[in-house]
């Protein structure tokens, strides 16, 4: 038997994959990963295989960044690990929240650091709380999150999401509530984007109203929902939602665990859509994927409460402000600085993915082909004029994935959306290679459901 096989044989036996069918992955058999460089993923095989998935939305620099291994390896051999409890803590995370500070918008300058996305999310809840009670609101426990979004898979995280897939298979937190979500060409019917935008936004205050101001803490979203289907809110969305927020005094929650980093040409996505909000979640792309770390940006009008209580935050995790993921987030920040990559994003890079990606709404299959800065997403239709779906709803998008696969590209499949999130480090002739690679698995996808 091959090694290959062994590994696969042991896969299936052993290991329970994250979101899997295993009756399925054992029949289709896992395809294992043994090296990567530069955009590129290798199999067993060494075919080159284009990963413009950044790994699952977190290799912004692209992979082979020694500059980050050699940090976090000099960190682990200099001070393996010490914990932020009992008034100690150690050097890389003290200059981390530093520099993250100083890369957050101008009102938000204290960290609080987890190892996930899901964590993040799960201390945000803790946060708002916590800032309510000591503001003497302690009725305002209700968070209120959006249907189809993503915020991780911890039981806030999943409960915070609005995936009703998840939802099936466990029991939610009762205080989270959900709305709609601004997925215009999925339902946004005769409205126009504009219009559309803001009656969802407005459901925010229609909810807010509903339950009790009184009872309500805070709103969390996506700026772009990304495991829902890079779903990008029409422009009228972002500055209603604020108005509601401020206008009731409910706390704006920004879940940039995909966002963040540079992805839509700015430090953190609320910058581009110029938003204030009092959390950022962030997480993946904060060490180009290479360490686990994940946390919570607080606004100063958060934290001051917080800090100035006088008795303990009772909150916190072993591994929060780990050494050497605080000197591989170090070590990613200096190279997304020294190659000015979030301005390259800006003026160059996105500008043209843009551009070629927009050309994918001329293939027959592709009802919509939407993008912005380093996200894109097409809808994959039977009928263009009409933009009806495959009869079957699962038809398409499984079978693109697979055909993507085929031709050397990672792509991946949300229901019947294709998404992308191409390392932020991709040059145009590989935006070239990944706009070629995708038409030609439309056209092969196209072929398959004819047959
Ligand atoms: C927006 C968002 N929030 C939270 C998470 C959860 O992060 P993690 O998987 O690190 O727990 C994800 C993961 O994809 C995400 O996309």
């Amino acid at each position: 038997m091959s090694h290959l096989s062994t590994l696969q044989q042991l896969d299936s036996k052993h290991f329970i994959h994250p979101f899997t069918d295993h009756n399925a992955l054992a029949s289709a058999k896992t395809r294992i990963i043994s090296r990567a460089q530069g955009i590129y993923i290798f199999e067993q095989n060494d075919q080159p295989i284009l990963d413009a998935m950044s790994g699952l939305w977190c290799c912004n620099l692209g992979y082979g960044r020694t500059e980050i291994a050699d940090a976090v390896s000099a960190q682990l051999n200099q001070l393996a690990f010490y914990n932020s409890f009992f008034q100690c803590t150690t050097e890389p995370a003290v200059l981390l929240s530093k520099r993250l500070s100083d890369l957050a918008p101008a009102h938000i300058n204290t960290v609080f650091y987890t190892n996930s996305g899901s964590e993040a999310n799960d201390t945000m809840i803790r946060f708002s709380h916590r800032y309510w009670d000591l503001k003497n609101k302690p009725n305002k426990k209700i968070i209120i999150s959006r249907k189809n979004g993503y915020h991780g898979s911890t039981i806030a995280g999943a409960s915070l999401g609005g995936m009703s897939f998840m939802h099936q298979q466990f029991k939610g937190l009762d205080y989270i509530h959900h709305i709609d979500q601004p997925y215009w060409f999925g339902e946004g019917g005769d409205l126009t984007p504009e219009a559309f935008g803001l009656k969802i936004a407005q459901q925010l205050e229609q909810k807010i109203l509903e339950l009790g101001v009184d009872n309500v803490a805070a709103f969390v979203a996506e700026p772009i929902q990304g495991a829902g289907g890079v779903i990008i809110p029409p422009a009228t969305y972002w500055p209603e939602i604020q108005r509601i927020c401020d206008n009731y005094d409910i706390l704006l929650v920004a879940d940039e665990v995909i966002c963040g980093f540079g992805r839509l040409g700015t430090a953190f996505a609320s910058q581009y859509f110029n938003i204030k909000p009092d959390f950022i979640c962030f997480a993946k792309a904060v060490t180009n994927g290479y360490q686990p770390l994940g946390g919570v940006l607080i606004s100063d009008r958060v934290s001051d409460v917080v800090k100035a209580a006088g008795d303990d935050f009772a909150h916190g995790f072993t591994y929060s402000g780990h050494p050497a993921s605080c000197a591989a987030a170090l070590a990613t920040l200096d190279i997304l600085e020294k190659e000015q990559i979030i301005e390259r994003v800006k003026n160059d890079t996105a500008p043209y993915f843009n551009k070629r990606w927009q050309q994918l709404a001329e293939h027959p299959l592709v009802g919509e082909a939407r993008s912005i800065g380093m996200l894109g997403a097409i809808e994959l239709v039977q009928n263009k004029t009409t933009n009806a779906r495959f009869p079957d709803e699962q038809a398409a998008g499984p079978v693109c994935r697979d055909k993507c696969v085929e031709v050397g590209l990672i792509m991946r499949a949300v229901g019947e959306t294709m998404v992308v999130a191409p390392p932020l480090v991709i040059s145009h002739q590989e935006i070239d290679d990944l706009f070629n690679k995708a038409w030609q698995a439309l056209d092969l996808t196209a072929q398959q459901l004819k047959e």
